[in-house]
């Protein structure tokens, strides 16, 4: 296994922001090591250093990439001999909602999908809904104004703040129900190789569930607890591209290399 990291453009000996604790420690733990420039992959180029070599399987560990990218570097990745550890049809499977939900249907809210440019109004009216979770198929609406519309007027207004912070929507656009859940009782999981690992040991009986219901080399679950006690997933992500939350970079990278 070689883990190709990016690197931080102004100290370009390490990788950039929240992966250099982990890529440090990935090395000193003597598991195969690149750098590579994250924005020279959509110009089509991919130099690691080291190089990878004939025969490597890659797992990437970075900034969020859309899907189209993330094909470009497997397809760079296959040029030198190599093989992805998480195939862009995997990566697909946890990163956009529409691709995870059928299987996970009983343990999130319930969600309607429609591309951009459809009737987004008219859907939210037909749903009858009272409120709206509204977020393309990977992110919600940062800002302030939050991502639940209380009318189909409303679920236009979040959709247009998500272009206009995030410079387009990915994919399309989820309408989720709204649960209220408790505050700061949200807990990210990992799964590798179909066995789920926790941040403190203890693997709640949903993380196991949807364990069993997606598959995917690498992934990540978001767990939260509802009002009325019962846990719930709010998301999957891909593993490569998601961000450690409470997890210190030791357990993290002990997961990764025990895998390796
Ligand atoms: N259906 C829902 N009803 C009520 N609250 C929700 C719902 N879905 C998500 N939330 C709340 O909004 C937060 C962000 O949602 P979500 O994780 O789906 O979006 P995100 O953009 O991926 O956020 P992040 O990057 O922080 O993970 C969740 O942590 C949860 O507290
Ligand atoms: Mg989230």
């Amino acid at each position: 296994m070689r883990i190709i990291f990016p690197f931080d453009p102004l100290e370009k000996n390490t990788a950039d922001g929240p992966f250099r604790d982990e890529y440090e420690l990935l090395k000193s733990m003597g598991i195969d090591c690149s750098l590579f420039d994250y924005d020279s992959l959509e110009f089509d180029e991919l130099k690691p250093k080291p190089q990878v070599i004939d025969g490597d399987c890659v797992l990437y560990r970075g900034w969020m990439l859309t899907p189209s990218l993330y094909g470009k570097l497997a397809s760079m990745v296959e040029r030198k001999g190599g093989s992805m550890f998480t195939s862009p049809s995997s990566f697909v499977s946890s990163h956009h909602l529409p691709e995870w939900y059928e299987s996970c249907v009983d343990f999130t809210p319930e969600t309607v999908f429609s591309n951009a440019e459809e009737d987004l109004e008219k859907l939210a009216s037909d749903l009858g809904w009272d409120s709206f979770f509204v977020k393309d198929y990977v992110k919600s609406n940062y800002n302030e104004r939050g991502s639940i519309a209380k009318s189909p007027r409303e679920v236009l207004e979040i959709v247009a703040l998500i272009k206009e912070h995030r410079g387009e929507i990915e994919g399309g656009i989820s309408l989720r129900k709204v649960e209220e859940y408790l505050p700061e009782t949200e807990k990210r999981y990992f799964v590798v190789n179909g066995k789920a690992y926790s941040p403190d040991g203890v693997v709640p009986e949903l993380v196991l569930d949807v364990s069993k219901a997606h598959h995917a080399p690498f992934y990540s679950i978001d767990v939260i607890q509802r009002s009325d006690g019962v846990l719930r997933l709010v998301e999957l992500g891909d593993g490569q591209v998601s961000d450690k939350k409470t997890w210190s970079a030791g357990v993290f990278c002990k997961m990764i290399a025990e895998n390796t």
